[in-house]
């Protein structure tokens, strides 16, 4: 009988990974969910942590202390089933200064830029890099990146939000040229760039007003149609651009 199965969700505060958690939670072919974030545990999660179903690891994502995360998950080297990347910022108000997607050449800043290719792309990548040795074994593994339609260079016809849109297009282009190095020296694992669709959620909350309301999907929905995809997911050796809906997005 194989182990049973472990899931990563990197990135775990935010909207749509607390409930990709809760929908990890409840598949009974997965053990632990393993969840990283810059915050602590939420209060919700106690219950599961001393259960063991959820195992809560807190770090600031510089590369060291990433590296120190794979570390700990060397005891689950082979039985990692499900990783959903869920870094990603588009607006913050944060100690770095505010942040706001820009509407027009004269709004472009070189330091928002550094900031949301850092969350949307680099960080992602990064864990792409210090995850394959912990990936690479006999389970049927599928990672899914977080990205979004906008990073669609082929679908771009209205402009503006520069630095989330070319922060997508990078990560569509990171996770693609890693699918081929995956393909070569790990065959187990299917990687995903998946568009949630517009979500309620911190993240699309001051843009929600001209979104109808049967187009704001709940996070509830969302993790589970993403669930769906990951279990039907083939080993193709390809990196899929997927919606919610399962369909291909050009790229
Ligand atoms: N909501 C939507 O309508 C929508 C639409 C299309 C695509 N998406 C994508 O879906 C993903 C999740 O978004 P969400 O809607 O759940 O938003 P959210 O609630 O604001 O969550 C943001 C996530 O990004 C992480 N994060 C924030 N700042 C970061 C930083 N400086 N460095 C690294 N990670 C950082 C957080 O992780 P911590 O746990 O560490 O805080 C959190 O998981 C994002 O990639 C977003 O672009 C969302």
């Amino acid at each position: 009988m194989s182990a049973p199965a472990v899931a990563l969700v990197l990135g775990a505060s935010g909207g749509l990974a607390r409930a990709i958690i809760a929908e990890l939670m409840a598949d009974a072919g997965i053990e632990t969910v393993v969840a990283v974030s810059r915050n602590p545990l939420p209060e919700q999660l106690t219950e599961a942590q001393a259960n063991r179903r959820v195992q809560w690891i807190t770090s600031d994502y510089n590369e060291t202390d990433m590296a120190a995360v794979v570390e700990q998950l060397q005891p689950y080297s082979g039985r990692i089933s499900r990783v959903c990347i869920c870094h990603g910022i588009l607006h913050s108000s944060g100690q770095e200064g505010t942040l706001w997607p820009e509407k027009r050449l004269e709004d472009i800043n070189a330091d928002a830029l550094h900031q949301v290719f850092q969350a949307n792309a680099v960080v992602p990548v990064l864990w792409l890099k210090l995850l394959h040795r912990v990936l690479k074994g006999p389970q049927r593994c599928v990672v899914a990146a977080l990205s979004a339609r906008v990073g669609s260079i082929g679908d771009n016809h209205l402009g503006g939000w520069y630095a989330y849109r070319s922060s997508k297009a990078a990560l569509n282009m990171l996770m693609r040229t890693v699918a081929i190095e995956y393909s070569r020296r790990i065959k187990n694992v299917k990687l995903i760039s998946f568009h949630p669709g517009t979500t309620d959620t911190a993240l699309s909350k001051p843009f929600q007003a001209a979104v109808p309301s049967d187009k704001l999907f709940t996070p509830q929905f969302v993790a589970e149609r993403l669930c769906q995809i990951m279990d039907h997911a083939e080993l193709d050796g390809e990196l899929s651009y997927l919606d919610w809906d399962n369909k291909s997005i050009p790229w």
